[in-house]
């Protein structure tokens, strides 16, 4: 069979996705429409590829799965994660590291937004079967709508959530961002940017709080997540990103003991620790060329996955009002589940 026999073999066809999308909710997400399906929302491109994944894709039971919402520490979690597994291969900082040659989501990839995007020309879902054990992927799916095989095969899952106020914020400059390379593609799209208004931190809020953001809504996402890591502590690791932020040495320690790799008392006294923490840091991965130019998937900057990495900063964007209703929110729909977040350093 050839590559191209390969791929049409995969493609849920357009025709099934319209007929869908016909049957699901619709509504807009700063000005682009967004379907919900199976309780959570995705742009109209997303629909496609998660059809896809939640058909295709085999879990193997050595894959370690990243879950997360978008702007909540992923490629983080991508970096330390990759730095975790192959730190016998390659240790921190030594020159040929690929971490120090590639963004981190060029060697975690993502599962509906690239594996499975037909839109995007790499990698193709082929190229997984091979990939090495273990395989490191992440998803932004939800717990419920994870492909049947993540669910019942040993792989295991590392989510990763952040407070709503620093998420929001990310996700605002991120977007912000991604628009303007939009519209910036070809002649046209200038031209239709001159019409299309900028969309305001309000407008993110409300749709946040609204609960009408791309593969959210966000407390459900997160408390979903959290249901399994308390039920299946084996299978399912849950990090917070402030936590991460709070003491990275204790977080990585969890992490690696729960891929199986803990560290040695002989790495722990060599500092293989704070190595992986050093090269890790968004200062060390914003100061590498290779995240400085260029983008994945045609329309994301490399260097717009890191920003300021910060918790609190909210506090320069939000009124009180705006964030009494968030921390209100945020009580209701947490409430009873255990789940909390710290606001602030
Ligand atoms: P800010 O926009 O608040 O700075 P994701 O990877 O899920 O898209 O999340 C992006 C957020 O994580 C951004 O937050 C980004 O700056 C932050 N981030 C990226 N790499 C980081 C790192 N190494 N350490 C801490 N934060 C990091």
């Amino acid at each position: 069979m050839n590559q191209s026999q390969k791929q049409e073999e995969i493609i849920v066809p357009e025709k099934e996705v319209q007929q869908l999308q016909q049957c699901l909710p619709k509504a807009n997400f700063i000005g682009s429409k967004i379907w919900k399906y199976q309780g959570y929302w995705y742009h109209d491109n997303h629909l496609q590829n998660v059809l896809e994944f939640q058909r295709h894709f085999q879990a193997r039971d050595t894959d370690l799965i990243i879950g997360s919402l978008p702007k909540t520490g992923t490629t983080w979690l991508k970096s330390l994660l990759f730095a975790v597994v192959n730190r016998v291969s390659y240790s921190a900082n030594h020159h040929q590291n690929p971490l120090l040659q590639n963004h981190p989501h060029e060697l975690v990839y993502s599962l509906e937004t690239d594996v499975y995007n037909k839109a995007f020309v790499y990698p193709r879902p082929h190229h997984l079967n091979e990939l090495s054990s273990p395989r490191l992927l992440s998803t932004h799916l939800p717990y419920v709508s994870l492909p049947e095989s993540i669910q019942t095969s040993g792989c295991r899952i590392l989510y990763i959530t952040r407070n709503p106020l620093d998420t929001l914020v990310s996700l605002y400059y991120f977007s912000i961002k991604v628009m303007k390379n939009y519209f910036s593609t070809d002649i046209l799209k200038m031209i239709l940017g001159m019409f299309y208004p900028t969309p305001t931190m309000q407008d993110f809020f409300e749709a946040f709080c609204e609960d009408r953001i791309p593969f959210g809504p966000f407390f459900d996402h997160a408390v979903g997540y959290w249901k399994a890591s308390l039920e299946h502590s084996d299978k399912v690791l849950f990090l917070k990103y402030e936590e991460l932020k709070d003491d990275p040495t204790v977080q990585l320690k969890r992490l690696a003991e729960f891929v199986g790799m803990p560290f040695t008392s002989q790495e722990e006294s060599d500092g293989v620790i704070q190595k992986i923490i050093e090269m890790c840091s968004i200062k060390s991965m914003k100061e590498l060329e290779v995240n400085k130019s260029g983008v994945i998937n045609k329309l994301f900057d490399k260097d717009s996955y890191f920003r300021k990495g910060e918790v609190g900063d909210w506090t320069h964007h939000f009124t009180p009002p705006m964030v009494e209703r968030m921390k209100k929110l945020m009580d209701e729909k947490l409430e009873g589940t255990g789940l909390s977040y710290k606001l602030t350093s």
